[in-house]
């Protein structure tokens, strides 16, 4: 299917040659993104974070910014009418007008797709609660093909809080979109992965295993995907206090590991993965975080039909 004009709201919604066309072109952004193109250059791009964010979106503004394109938007909604009670739909109608494309990030999920349902010009999910985040799991996915040249065949582990994380579930039905994969999942049992998450594994045949220890699956695995406790997502402060240090990735835990294997993880990390890590032949989780450049830029000019 055609990127053109198309919204981002789940990575359930490409498949697998969606994703590798992705990625061919992610690789040609990432020859030129530090010289940058003018190929964007009439194209203005919202950013809308309603929530707090880091990487999604400084590195779509970076790849705005290295396509030649330009950007408008927040990252504190407190400084706009929404402070106000403007409704999300009626901010998304307004900032449709104006630009050619909008990424947003919003604590509440399905809002990307209701911001969609109005707008005009594609909207892309930099995150919506603990739903989805679709170009973080294509930069994960894209990070892995670089990797090992594939994604077919690979066993990977996700590791932490697989209730309330979005780039943990995206990451899990991406890895679904590829052929003879495995998944175990590592988790306190309070956090385990979600129904609807597993339930899908199950439709399309694919293996899983859940565990509380890495242990048990280390030696097996050719990538570790650990998460943070996501403490925003917690009614009970006493419960996040009572599973945050839970589990800790350091390196006695990956002592077993295959000579091969990899760590990524979203990032920010908070104490579930030792920064003495850092430095193992393992981790590629800065790698990872790099990569979202190439990858969005690849995005944005794919559905603004500037790439082929
Ligand atoms: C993730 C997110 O916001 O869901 N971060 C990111 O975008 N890199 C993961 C997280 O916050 O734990």
């Amino acid at each position: 299917m055609s990127f053109k004009e198309r919204d981002v709201i789940s990575i359930l919604d490409f498949s697998r040659k969606d994703l590798g066309r992705l990625f061919l072109v992610a690789n040609r952004m990432r020859r030129i993104m530090n010289r940058g193109t003018t190929m964007l250059k009439t194209s203005l791009m919202a950013s809308l974070f309603f929530e707090p964010s880091t990487r999604t979106r400084l590195s779509f503004e970076t790849a705005m910014a290295r396509l030649g394109g330009r950007v408008v938007g927040f990252a504190e909604p407190g400084a706009t009418s929404i402070a106000k009670g403007e409704t999300l739909e009626d901010t998304v109608r307004m900032v449709d007008a104006y630009t050619n494309v909008i990424v947003m990030r919003h604590p509440k999920e399905g809002s990307a797709l209701k911001a969609a349902e109005v707008a005009h010009v594609p909207v892309i999910n930099g995150g919506d609660g603990s739903q989805h985040h679709p170009t973080q799991a294509m930069l994960d996915l894209y990070t892995i093909w670089r990797e090992f040249g594939k994604v077919d065949g690979l066993h990977a582990a996700v590791v932490g809080d697989l209730k309330h994380g979005r780039a943990a579930a995206s990451f899990v039905y991406g890895m679904g979109k590829f052929d003879r994969v495995k998944l175990s999942f590592v988790s306190p049992s309070s956090l385990k992965i979600r129904k609807e998450v597993a339930d899908y594994l199950s439709e399309k045949s694919i293996p899983i295993s859940e565990t509380e220890n890495l242990s048990d699956v280390i030696g097996e695995v050719d990538v570790i995907y650990v998460t943070r406790v996501q403490r925003e997502r917690f009614s009970d402060p006493t419960e996040y206090e009572h599973l945050k240090g839970s589990y800790t990735i350091d390196l006695k835990a990956i002592a077993g590991a295959k000579s091969r294997m990899i760590i990524l993880h979203p990032l920010p990390r908070v104490d579930e993965l030792a920064t003495e890590v850092d430095s193992s032949v393992h981790a590629r989780y800065f790698e990872q975080a790099k990569n979202g450049v190439p990858v969005r830029m690849a995005l944005l000019s794919l559905v603004l039909g500037k790439a082929r």
